[in-house]
């Protein structure tokens, strides 16, 4: 297959093209960055850069800026939005105008889409409370769906915190426990929807390849846990002195508003359509995760 991705350079996109150019597929990633081809894989700066008789038989969409890296100021979240939104716009220009249309669009999107529901177990279907991120997910979500009216397969990953060595959240997350501290954020009852990174490259190939899928779908491992739970696991592979709750308040000062949306609040979500969809997780516990990861 030739596949064509954006965020290809990216946390996921990076393992995902090391997949499928390892399993014999072609890749073109579209970036902004100036990069050297390679024998599988191009890099492209603009979707213009394809003729319109190219043959594309996947899309994978991951490219936007990063959530948890900055402060969200207004122009910030502009560019958050402005990010995933232009990029699948754009996308969407290339597909109208390909002679031959890719057989599926594989769209990013987020756990943030349902907001916030406590201790509620939130499958695909479940409904959404308001919120930036879950509006983000939502505007998203809409338009990657505009890709079907030109009868391509669109496949929308709802992403949990996806763990994994060299990037990612657990980077920040187990930075405290390095130096002998363990924490929890708030009063720890929050849910983390986490999922390891080989287990969304592995969703991810399904979704490309199985004709029969489509829809949404929580990439989150089945046995999501809560911020103490987190906590309690890391510390079964992390010597630590001392336990160190951060406490809401200083959380909020520490990062603003990105606090309540994405740290002392969670989403219990499980991934009940691959699960339907008869997809086998590698690592389906939190521990299972932690031990391969550290
Ligand atoms: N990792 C997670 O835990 C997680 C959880 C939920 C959802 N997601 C979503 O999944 C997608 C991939 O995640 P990731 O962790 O692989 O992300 P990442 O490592 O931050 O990579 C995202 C890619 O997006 C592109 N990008 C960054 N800023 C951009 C901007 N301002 N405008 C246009 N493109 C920009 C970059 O590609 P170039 O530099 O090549 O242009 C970058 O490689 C993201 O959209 C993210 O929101 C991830």
């Amino acid at each position: 297959m030739h596949i064509l991705m954006t965020g290809g350079t990216g946390f996921i996109g990076t393992a995902l093209t090391e997949r499928l150019v390892a399993a014999g597929h072609a890749v073109t990633v579209l970036t902004r960055q100036d990069r050297a081809d390679s024998d599988a894989i191009q890099y492209l700066q603009s979707p213009d850069q394809i003729s319109n008789d190219s043959a594309i038989d996947g899309v994978v969409n991951l490219a936007g800026a990063s959530l948890a890296q900055r402060r969200w100021t207004p122009a910030y979240k502009r560019e958050i939005l402005d990010s995933r939104l232009d990029t699948t716009r754009a996308l969407l220009g290339l597909i109208e105008r390909l002679d031959r249309k890719p057989g599926v669009l594989v769209s990013a999107s987020a756990i943030g889409y349902y907001g916030h529901h406590g201790d509620e177990i939130l499958t695909e279907d479940a409904p959404s409370t308001p919120g930036f991120s879950s509006d983000l997910c939502h505007r998203w979500e809409e338009l990657a769906l505009q890709a079907e009216q030109f009868g391509v397969r669109v496949c929308r990953a709802r992403l949990g915190v996806v763990l994994d060595q060299g990037g990612g959240a657990m980077e920040q997350m187990a930075r405290p426990f390095r130096f002998g501290v363990a924490n929890w954020l708030g009063d720890g009852r929050q849910w983390l929807s986490w999922v390891h990174r080989r287990d969304v490259i592995a969703a991810m190939v399904l979704l490309l390849e199985r004709d029969d899928l489509s829809g949404a779908f929580n990439l989150t491992a089945p046995e999501p846990v809560t911020s103490r739970g987190f906590c309690d696991a890391m510390k079964r592979y992390k010597k630590t002195v001392i336990t160190a709750p951060v406490p809401a308040p200083v959380m909020r000062l520490m990062v603003g508003e990105m606090a309540d949306e994405l740290l002392l609040n969670g989403q219990r979500v499980v991934p009940e359509k691959l699960q339907s969809a008869g997809f086998e997780f590698e690592f389906p516990s939190l521990d299972d995760a932690l031990q391969d990861i550290l």
